[in-house]
């Protein structure tokens, strides 16, 4: 599956931390994302991995010494600084974080960063007090100045056994940083796009709601995929058990009503609208104060009422109106009756009572219906495949509203 990562080149820097058996799984990740990766290890960093581990996962050579005659930089010292398209260093130390402040290249590492014009994701780990030491915080300061992105260090249990600020940063966050990064000037750069996700829940009292089977994975994967390609992201979402991508704007909600007020605000100087959400037609009319009590009762009738619709009432001068449709039967003839009655381009429509399709499987298998009428099935799929699907469908409609 291409991702902003494929056949990218990225330099992996790893330093003398703890952390650094973190970096053999965001080596791994890299590579499964496509990305072609070349390891540089400080040479303190071989004290806690073994370049073996990252050349076994890579299938390349790792540096561990600029003056090594058999390695690539002995006789082209900046060899992967013209390479990169990315530098990331996570492990980074707070040595090496110092050196790199102040234009330091005695080794691989400091060559490279000082000789590259690509960018450089950098995530701290190590101990809280050399974090909060104000010469560790003025130097990633300065780097932060010149472009660095630095990612955490965050908050957590640290090697010493204290708690506090030095771990490092989750490989999701770190990784999900580097991708909006190379994402920038994608075909959704400059665009804000919103994108709902979730099913609502509606309260029946103050413990129990009325809710239903989404997990929001679709939402969050095409939040995903519109980041990777360069655009705003807001994501306004009802809970979900997701780990919200890194990079985007996260706006939660829990009901229907919630849903409507925040998406049509957020809609209203948006681009694209994605609505994803599983959003509740109907909501309990009046909750209960109190936790509702079984005694003394044989049956509960719940009197219903109609929630608003949401994509019918989001509205901007610019919005392109996309909408994801579950149905159970009459799958086209449904979809086709949403894109006159909601004003929306696009209907990705989907029968859930498919095996592996929708709510909570990582697959899907859709059917873009479009205002012309015409449906594209598409096969079945990994739920980030079909966002990046329908982002093309997007960007193809948004290059015709400015035609
Ligand atoms: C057990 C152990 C763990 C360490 N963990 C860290 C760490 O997480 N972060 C850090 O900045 N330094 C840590 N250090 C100190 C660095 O390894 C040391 O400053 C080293 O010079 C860093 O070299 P480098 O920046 O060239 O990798 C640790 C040292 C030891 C002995």
């Amino acid at each position: 599956m291409p991702t902003v990562l494929s056949g990218k080149s990225i330099v992996f820097g790893v330093c003398g931390s703890i952390a650094a058996y973190k970096a053999v799984d965001l080596a791994s990740k890299l590579v499964q994302l496509g990305a072609r990766v070349d390891v540089i290890m400080t040479d303190r960093a071989t004290s806690f991995v073994g370049p073996i581990s990252f050349q076994g996962i890579t299938h390349r050579p790792v540096v561990t010494d600029l003056f090594a005659p058999t390695s690539e930089l002995s006789m082209d010292h900046v060899a992967l600084a013209r390479r990169a398209d990315a530098v990331l260093i996570a492990p980074a130390s707070a040595n090496t974080i110092a050196k790199l402040a102040h234009g330091l290249c005695d080794d691989a590492l400091g060559a490279t960063v000082l000789a590259t014009a690509a960018p450089v994701v950098l995530a701290p780990a190590g101990d809280a007090n050399m974090f909060s030491n104000p010469v560790t915080v003025a130097n990633l300061q300065l780097l932060r100045e010149r472009g660095f992105i630095i990612v955490g260090p965050a908050s957590g249990r640290l090697a010493s056994g204290q708690i506090g600020l030095g771990r490092l940063e989750s490989a999701e966050e770190i990784l999900g940083r580097l991708r909006a990064l190379l994402g920038r000037a994608g075909d959704l750069a400059g665009m804000k796009v919103v994108i709902s996700a979730g099913g609502t829940r509606e309260p029946l009292d103050p413990v129990r709601f009325l809710g239903n089977r989404s997990s929001g994975k679709m939402g969050y994967a095409v939040a995903e995929a519109a980041r990777d390609r360069g655009a705003t992201v807001a994501l306004i979402s009802a809970p979900t058990g997701l780990q919200p991508p890194a990079g985007v704007r996260l706006l939660p909600v829990q009901t229907a009503l919630e849903m409507h007020d925040v998406v049509l605000e957020e809609a209203s100087d948006a681009d694209l609208l994605v609505m994803s959400a599983a959003v509740a037609d109907f909501r309990p009319e009046a909750p209960a104060a109190e936790k509702i009590k079984r005694a003394g009762k044989d049956r509960l009738d719940l009197s219903l009422v109609r929630n608003p619709d949401v994509i019918a009432a989001a509205k901007g001068q610019r919005l392109v109106k996309i909408a994801f449709a579950v149905e159970t039967s009459n799958l086209l003839e449904n979809a086709r009756a949403k894109l006159d009655a909601k004003k929306v381009a696009l209907v990705v429509a989907n029968d859930v009572t498919r095996p592996g399709v929708g709510f909570e499987h990582d697959t899907n298998q859709v059917t873009l219906i479009d205002v012309s009428g015409k449906a594209e099935d598409l096969p079945m799929m990994d739920k980030f495949e079909v966002a990046q699907r329908v982002l093309d469908r997007a960007v193809m409609m948004l290059a015709a509203r400015r035609a």
